[in-house]
């Protein structure tokens, strides 16, 4: 039988994890009737960013490495949909597959639609109505020339709808008849799946003596969180006061954007304290299968991270959003996260609240963990 060869792009931490879910997919119930082809633009680039999900997570390696790195948005975006439309043109998928929205997707998203190859979006729909983050422009650009849009969410998938996409609009489908679908998260499938490797494979918390303790698991590297000093300030802030005054650990892998301006952002006396403090850990990025074990054990969690906020809310954990706005707005309005922006307040009273340990709600807003097998079979089905 032939088999329909799509190809993948992949470049930031996040789309290499989310990857994982397609491909297991693929690999486990699809294998006779579809061919994957792998980008890595290489966006991300350092083993822990890269490297150690391909390792660990047993996706296959990518066909082709664009080894784009780091730069302006510009140079980066550009470099990125130069090196994916020659591949295109020399491998002719049916169609292409693009995650999320970081500038690995817009540039997948221009160079397939500029030489006529469907889009298929995974995590479309999703808004932080907020256009200075480049996400939110990465998102919107790439959700409007989607041919199957896949949405994690009911609230994704009613964006789209005010956007103007149709629904239940009938096949073939194209660039200028796109579909929509609400599909769960492939996230949601990752968790599950890794979750159990995760108790089977890691030792992180026992070799770093975290066993039976408690602790705040952390993560910051939003752009407007590192490269304005004044909120950098006020998160860390925030964290060595929550630190000190209840003596509780907190570990916070950092994403190298952030460790690179740390010092630089962070006023001495602030840097000095955070560099010495006995309960603020700051370490590398870690696996997902260790950071999965963190997330589970944590007591709360701390974050400006999309993927991070909904894991928390996957292992049943009160969350902390670093930011003023979210696109999983869900798990704000159910009570289990709270948005606190950088403001040092909000932050210790968020804490405080949390600390109280009243019974947070946590309902199945993510689907069955079968979101990647959903998408398959509509790819199978609608793409031709
Ligand atoms: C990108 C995405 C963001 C996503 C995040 C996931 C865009 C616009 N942003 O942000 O949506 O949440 O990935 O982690 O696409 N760096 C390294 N080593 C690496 C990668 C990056 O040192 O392997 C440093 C470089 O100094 C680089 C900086 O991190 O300039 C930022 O990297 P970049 O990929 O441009 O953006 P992220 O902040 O990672
Ligand atoms: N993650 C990881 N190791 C870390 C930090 C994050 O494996 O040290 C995983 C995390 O579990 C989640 C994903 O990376 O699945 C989130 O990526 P990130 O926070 O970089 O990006 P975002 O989701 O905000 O786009």
């Amino acid at each position: 039988m032939h088999k329909l060869k799509i190809l993948t792009i992949i470049g930031a931490r996040p789309q290499i994890i989310k990857a994982a879910a397609i491909s297991r997919s693929i690999k486990n119930k699809f294998a006779d009737k579809i061919n994957e082809v792998i980008i890595h633009t290489n966006q991300h680039y350092d083993d822990n960013m890269s490297q150690v999900f391909f390792d660990e997570l047993e996706i296959p390696n990518p066909n082709y490495h664009l080894n784009v790195g780091s730069g302006t948005h510009g140079k980066q975006t550009a470099s990125m949909i130069e090196g994916i439309e020659e591949i295109l043109l020399k491998e002719k998928p049916k169609c292409v597959i693009v995650y999320g929205d970081t500038n690995s997707t817009l540039a997948g998203a221009i160079a397939a639609s500029k030489v006529h190859i469907p889009i298929i979006h995974i995590e479309a729909g999703l808004r932080s109505f907020n256009k200075s983050m480049p996400e939110e422009i990465n998102r919107i650009m790439c959700d409007h020339v989607s041919t199957l849009l896949f949405s994690p969410t009911k609230t994704g998938y009613n964006n789209l709808l005010k956007e103007g996409f149709p629904e239940n609009n009938i096949p073939p489908y194209s660039i200028d008849n796109p579909r929509i679908f609400h599909c769960g998260d492939v996230m949601y499938d990752n968790s599950l799946f890794f979750s159990t490797l995760s108790e089977k494979k890691t030792t992180f918390l026992k070799d770093n003596n975290l066993e039976n303790s408690d602790f705040i698991l952390a993560t910051i590297h939003r752009n407007n969180n590192t490269d304005e000093p004044l909120r950098l300030n006020k998160l860390f802030n925030a964290m060595n006061t929550i630190a000190t005054e209840n003596k509780i650990k907190i570990i916070i892998p950092l994403h190298p954007r952030t460790s690179k301006l740390l010092a630089q952002n962070l006023f001495p006396e602030l840097y000095s304290k955070i560099k010495t403090s006995e309960y603020i850990k700051i370490i590398a990025p870690v696996s997902f299968l260790e950071m999965i074990e963190l997330e589970k054990n944590a007591t709360l969690i701390m974050t400006d991270s999309g993927g991070v906020q909904k894991e928390a809310f996957f292992f049943h954990k009160p969350c902390i959003i670093l930011r003023t706005e979210t696109e999983w707005s869900e798990l704000v309005a159910c009570g289990s996260a709270i948005l606190a922006d950088a403001d040092e307040n909000k932050i210790v009273e968020a804490f405080n609240h949390f600390s109280q340990k009243n019974k947070l709600d946590f309902p199945d807003l993510f689907g069955d963990g079968k979101a990647a097998e959903f998408i398959c079979e509509q790819i199978i089905e609608n793409i031709k």
